[in-house]
């Protein structure tokens, strides 16, 4: 069978598994606000769904984005996800000689999409209590080149969680302003940081920010994001995009909605989360050889190294799965380190992480005896 049957069929079974408790795609389970779930009924019961939304997003959402943001000279191109804000500007930025540079551990796709496009990928290796898992202006610096198109910064960064600071940020953007590269900022975890600073912040003319409504808000199914750029930018990225008929009707209504009460919501989601990452910290400390890279995470998911307790992520992972509960294995985000964690998310109901904790030192247990996981993705 085809590798894509085979990863669909390993999704549709997890999709379709009643009650799996959702820990390994950084997803929110926790339950919809009622002015959410509102506004996507009322959607539906207007029946607009009939009609293509404006191409670049209803108007009243653009400038909540915006206003979310903090950015007021940019422009909003609302898309299907981050990944199609992704997919629009490696494709169209990247061309045959371009260099793409990025972090490793990071998100894997924009580099495939970038690679579609021609470019060469430079991997920055961040993954080490040495270095504070963290990308250094030095690391950058030697990295890049005249031929440097696109520099793409995951911050917080799936899936160690770290956040950068206002002047590490600065000092990516002086190194891409040197090379003339487009900054590609994906903030798809921001709302998760105690502190967030946007790169359009010091280079407004080559930032593209990278929004997402599937982690903070828990709309990961409904597909609704946005990149966020200065207009000539948005301009070049709304001639040909992957999808020029406006984006998911009820998807925007729910999205305008969730910015509306966001005050509201966000503070009491994030306390829970952490409360998660805590309870989590603490199963961790019991089981020898396993560990946290990096605690708090900045982001709604933790890094649990399991390398020193004798057992492969993918066993670790296929012993949960047993159990209705979903993890991810490390090397979905990268080959190199992969082997040495599984990603665990914390944006689920209490019951769930207390029992993800509570399971854990059999689940170890029971990892160590198994040889021949199958296929994950
Ligand atoms: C770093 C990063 N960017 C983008 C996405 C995709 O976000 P969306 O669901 O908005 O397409 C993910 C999903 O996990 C992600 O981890």
């Amino acid at each position: 069978m085809r590798t894509f049957e085979v990863r669909n069929r390993h999704f549709d079974r997890l999709f379709n598994t009643p009650n799996l408790m959702w820990f390994g795609q950084n997803t929110n389970h926790f339950r919809t606000h009622p002015a959410v779930r509102r506004a996507m009924l009322d959607s539906i019961d207007a029946e607009e769904f009939h009609a293509y939304a404006p191409p670049a997003g209803l108007e009243e959402l653009r400038t909540l984005i915006l206003q979310d943001l903090g950015l007021a000279d940019a422009a909003v191109l609302v898309t299907d996800g981050a990944v199609e804000a992704l997919y629009n500007v490696c494709r169209t930025l990247s061309e045959p000689g371009s260099q793409f540079v990025t972090t490793d551990p990071g998100w894997k796709w924009p580099m495939q999409f970038a690679m579609a496009s021609g470019a060469t990928v430079t991997e920055i290796p961040i993954y080490g209590a040495e270095n504070g898992y963290r990308l250094s202006a030095a690391q950058l610096k030697a990295a890049v080149t005249d031929k440097t198109r696109i520099i793409y910064l995951v911050d917080p960064n799936n899936p160690l969680g770290v956040c950068y600071t206002p002047a590490e940020i600065r000092a990516f953007t002086d190194i891409a302003r040197k090379v003339g590269a487009y900054f590609l900022h994906d903030a798809t975890y921001r709302h998760f940081a105690d502190e967030h600073t946007l790169a359009a912040r010091f280079y407004p003319e080559r930032s593209i920010t990278i929004y997402s409504f599937s982690k903070w808000l828990g709309l990961a199914g409904l597909r609704i994001g946005a990149l966020v750029a200065q207009p000539d930018l948005v301009e070049r990225l709304a001639v040909a995009p992957p999808n020029n008929l406006g984006c998911n009707v009820i998807s925007q209504r729910a999205a305008i909605a969730g910015l509306k009460v966001k005050q509201e919501w966000l503070p009491d989601i994030n306390r829970r989360q952490r409360r998660n990452q805590a309870e989590i910290h603490k199963a961790v400390a019991k089981v020898s050889g396993l560990k946290i890279a990096v605690y708090p995470s900045q982001a709604n998911f933790l890094v649990v190294e399991c390398i020193e307790a004798g057992v492969t992520p993918e066993a670790l992972c296929e012993a949960f799965r047993g159990e209705g509960i979903m993890i991810r294995q490390g090397s979905y985000h990268t080959p190199r380190f992969g082997h040495r964690f599984v990603k665990i998310a914390t944006t689920v109901p209490e019951a769930w992480t207390d029992a993800l904790c509570a399971k854990l030192p059999a689940m170890v247990g029971k990892a160590r005896g198994i040889k021949n996981p199958g296929a994950l993705f």
